[in-house]
């Protein structure tokens, strides 16, 4: 164990604290960590999580948010200040409002990645784990939903609906940068592969894939399926757990380049500080949080 570990452990220890990491943290980070999960499995984690005093959220700005809200008991510490998800800050109150005027019938429902003043606005949240099941359990045809414009596109081509994306053009710069070009290259290299992307993806990404689900509904179907290489269309930092849990099997990113910068903002030195100097505290304005919180709490009431 490295010396910096071992600070971190203690620190922990001493201060009753856990570490949650997305999918996407740098793997020494995800190895450190007491969880590692997609944006739904954290907030439920840190919803439910008793015994900590501390939560260090190591992941970007919008998910530290949520697990404020969510469990305003506990100190939630974000350990970079500028670990900012761009696609959540797409998405303004004053566009919410417009849209609102404009399709005074239609929900709205929110993706996750969203800031909480956007949460509060919202009738329901979703992540890209459940979207599909959030829209269809809304009684309405037309649904307003922001902010990833593909995101948008996929449920609406899953449940048949009429789907309004808010902003027009709300995407994610990391996962815009895969492109079916690169599949069909490591497709040839590898025909026995199935190729697993986000729903982030463009739609011209989504139709070289098998599979599209969140980052650990992918590491679900690599583990129960029997192909032996997977060719991945997410941030990279999903294939050193898909390759922990599947020490047997090979995965191949569909683009080397598919970093998101700003998860990567997280380091161990940043983490230690976080711990040491309880940095950077999470806090939400009373109001803003309660309404977020009940977006929030209607989505676990659908899945
Ligand atoms: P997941 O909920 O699938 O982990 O996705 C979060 C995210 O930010 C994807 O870019
Ligand atoms: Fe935001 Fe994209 Fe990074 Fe996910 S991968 S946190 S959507 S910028």
């Amino acid at each position: 164990m490295s010396d910096l570990v071992g600070k971190i452990q203690r620190l922990k220890k001493e201060k009753k604290a856990i570490i949650l990491a997305h999918n996407y943290q740098r793997a020494e980070i995800q190895d450190i960590a007491d969880y590692v999960g997609d944006s739904i499995e954290l907030s439920r984690k840190a919803m439910q999580e008793k015994e900590a005093e501390i939560i260090v959220f190591s992941a970007v700005d919008f998910m530290a948010e949520s697990a404020a809200i969510l469990n305003p008991k506990k100190k939630v510490l974000l350990p970079t200040l500028g670990a900012r998800c761009p696609m959540a800050q797409m998405l303004t109150t004053d566009e919410i409002k417009r849209a609102k005027a404009l399709y005074p019938n239609a929900p709205v429902v929110l993706y996750v990645n969203t800031l909480a003043e956007a949460k509060a606005q919202c009738d329901i949240c979703c992540t890209s784990a459940n979207a599909v099941e959030v829209i269809r359990s809304l009684d309405a045809e037309t649904v307003l939903f922001g902010p990833d414009r593909n995101l948008a596109e996929y449920v609406a081509e899953k449940t048949g609906k009429t789907i309004i994306p808010l902003p027009e053009w709300g995407f994610c710069p990391t996962h815009l940068l895969f492109q079916p070009e690169d599949v069909s290259i490591l497709k040839k290299q590898h025909p026995d592969a199935a190729v697993m992307v986000h729903p982030e993806c463009s739609s011209e990404m989504r139709k070289t894939a098998d599979f599209v689900g969140s980052t650990s509904k992918m590491c679900v179907y690599a583990k129960n399926n029997s192909t032996k290489k997977f060719i991945v269309g997410t941030e990279e930092g999903l294939l050193h757990r898909l390759r922990k849990e599947n020490p047997q099997k090979q995965f191949f990113t569909a683009y080397e380049g598919a970093v998101c910068p700003n998860m990567k903002l997280n380091t161990l030195d940043r983490i230690y500080a976080s711990l040491k100097e309880e940095k950077y505290l999470v806090k939400v304005p009373q109001k803003i949080a309660d309404k977020a919180r009940a977006s929030l709490e209607r989505m676990f009431q659908v899945n």
